[in-house]
């Protein structure tokens, strides 16, 4: 269930898709750094974040700040670097990442709680009793230390815990607890931090193989016992050498229709040292593969790049005759794959296919809720489509009221006790639409009588000039209203050019004043304030309005 404090905590991340879903489509400009492209298309893109450059080159702060809206601790999460010793917990690291998200406006991917690498020997030398319960104890400790953190918003709760064949790993977690450590951390998980997103993670499961089908029928029996999994990551360390995933888009859709979000958690694509021009181009094409696979599948919550420079990366120390697996080269130069996560991200690369014919599926009826006097929240069932859904458009008659690219679209500006009969068509990007979903109605309650039960306006001019006047008006309650309204009538001759803090609607010389959507709420004995400027064509003092 998405909570209320990821809601919130994604901060801008958040609103965007929503203006998003308001405004009419605002493709980010062509110019524009890869976040703002991935925050237009509801997707984040981010990027794994090692503390020593971090805190040392400037130019690595500025392109992770600049171009990622996500960022994943690359090794500052990990048990050996979060609980060296048994109970004695090191921040330092984890906390320098929160900190520079926060900062950045970035949500982190807290990484990882259980894995059989980069554990302890500590850990590795218990018991099985000891172990289960330093387990419980290592996720209650560091997940619980950023609960409250609106920053973090989902963990890599369990990592790799299967062998390429599909069988489980025969890790030490294993060895000693069998399976059933899984559930176990997942439900630690839930209790240490109920909000967030709580992963399995794994390599060489992006395309469907035997292992990425253990994953997703671990991942269905998990869910049928309740355990609370509820996101699948897909690392996607990739290599041109190896050939491009079979069926990625197929494969990471299987596991959304289990209900659960996906993502890409650690894309990179390394290639057999020294690059050449077209090394770099064939690994610009599995960089954008991803992100098209991601971007047409609507539970793909985004893609994260394990790094972005090739001057940090894990690839040559490990795989000693590749490497070069980023968007970046160790100068810091975007290479071509930073131009083809670019064009995707943008739709650049990813142009209408003129032979596709095929309509997306008849969207779901839309659900009306949180209906206000002038707003309400419709949500409907996704349509589906052999390429991608690329938005909704939602009507009343023929009215066009608002587009989304989600399936769900906040109205404002609706007028009161006014019944609306909506329904939405979805569209891909070779414009074909789908048929109309089917109606459905919602009645908007009475709005407040001016200015709103137990409120009175008071009006006073504040500034004056030739041909204009500035006023503001005063509301005051005595009994709490979360709606009000105060029309002020004037002579003719007077204009109102401008307010804030209100929404106007203006009929003659009548100008009716009613809250903004932020402001409807006034407690009881409070008061609001909203402004506007006036124009007026006479000589002298400005007419005074008449209060309703
Ligand atoms: O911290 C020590 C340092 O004290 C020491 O001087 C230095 C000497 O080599 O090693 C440092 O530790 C290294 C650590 O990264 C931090 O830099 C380890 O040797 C090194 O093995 C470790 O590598 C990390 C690797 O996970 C470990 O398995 C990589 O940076 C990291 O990118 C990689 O990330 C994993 C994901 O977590 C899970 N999925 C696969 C992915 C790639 O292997």
């Amino acid at each position: 269930m998405p909570s209320l404090r990821r809601a919130i905590s994604i901060g801008a991340l958040a609103v965007l898709p929503i203006l998003a879903a308001v405004l009419p489509a605002l493709p980010a400009h062509a110019d524009q750094p890869l976040r703002a492209h991935a925050e237009a298309r509801g997707k984040f893109i981010g990027t794994a974040l090692s503390t020593s450059p971090l805190a040392n080159e400037t130019a690595y702060r500025n392109i992770a700040a600049t171009e990622f809206n996500q960022i994943t601790p690359e090794n500052a999460m990990k048990w050996d670097a979060t609980e060296p010793n048994q109970n004695q917990f090191n921040w330092s690291g984890a906390d320098a990442i929160v900190n520079f998200a926060t900062q950045n406006n970035q949500q982190i991917h807290g990484h990882t709680l259980v894995w059989h690498s980069q554990t302890p020997a500590w850990v590795q030398n218990l018991g099985a009793d000891a172990m289960r319960t330093a387990m419980r104890n290592h996720i209650a400790q560091v997940a619980g230390r950023y609960a409250s953190n609106p920053t973090l918003v989902s963990w890599d709760v369990v990592n790799e815990v299967f062998d390429d064949n599909g069988n489980m790993r025969n890790s030490f977690w294993y060895q000693r607890l069998g399976d059933t450590y899984i559930a176990d951390a997942f439900r630690a998980a839930k209790a240490a931090d109920p909000d967030a997103r709580l992963c399995i993670n794994d390599y060489n499961v992006e395309g469907i193989n035997a292992k990425s089908t253990a994953m997703y029928n671990l991942v269905r029996s998990l869910r049928a016992q309740n355990v609370p999994v509820d996101c699948v990551g897909f690392q996607g360390h990739l290599s041109t050498q190896y050939g491009f995933p079979s069926q990625v888009q197929q494969n990471v859709q299987r596991f959304a229709d289990l209900g659960v979000q996906v993502r890409f958690t650690e894309i990179d694509i390394r290639m057999l040292t020294p690059r050449t021009a077209a090394k770099d181009t064939q690994q610009a094409t599995y960089y954008r593969d991803i992100v098209n696979a991601c971007l047409a599948v609507t539970q793909c919550a985004g893609i994260t790049i394990w790094g972005f420079t090739d001057k940090y990366s894990w690839v040559p120390e490990t795989f000693p005759s590749e490497g070069a697996a980023l968007i970046y080269d160790e100068n810091y130069a975007q290479k071509p794959s930073y131009t083809a996560v670019h064009n995707a991200l943008a739709g650049g690369t990813n142009p209408p296919d003129p032979t596709d014919t095929t309509a997306p599926s008849r969207p779901g009826t839309p659900t009306a809720s949180a209906i206000t006097a002038t707003g309400a929240t419709l949500t409907w069932t996704a349509s589906t489509d052999n390429r991608a859904v690329t938005g909704y458009t939602l009507y009343r008659g023929t009215t066009q009221l608002a587009t989304s690219t989600t399936n769900t679209v906040t109205l404002t500006g609706l007028t009161p006790a006014t019944a609306y009969t909506v329904n939405v068509v979805a569209r891909d990007a070779a414009g074909n639409t789908s048929t109309a979903s089917p109606t459905t109605t919602f009645t908007t309650p009475a709005g407040p009588t001016n200015p709103g039960t137990g409120c009175t306006p008071t009006y006073r001019t504040t500034n004056t000039w030739q041909g204009g006047f500035q006023g503001e008006v005063t509301i005051r309650c005595t009994s709490a209203a979360t709606t009000w309204r105060t029309t002020l009538t004037y002579p003719t001759g007077v204009n109102v050019t401008q307010n804030w803090s209100s929404t106007l609607t203006t009929n003659g010389t009548a100008f009716t004043f009613a809250n903004a959507p932020w402001n409807g709420t006034i407690p009881a004995g409070g008061t609001t304030t909203f402004g506007f400027i006036g124009s007026w064509n006479g000589t002298g003092t400005p007419p005074t309005p008449t209060l309703s």
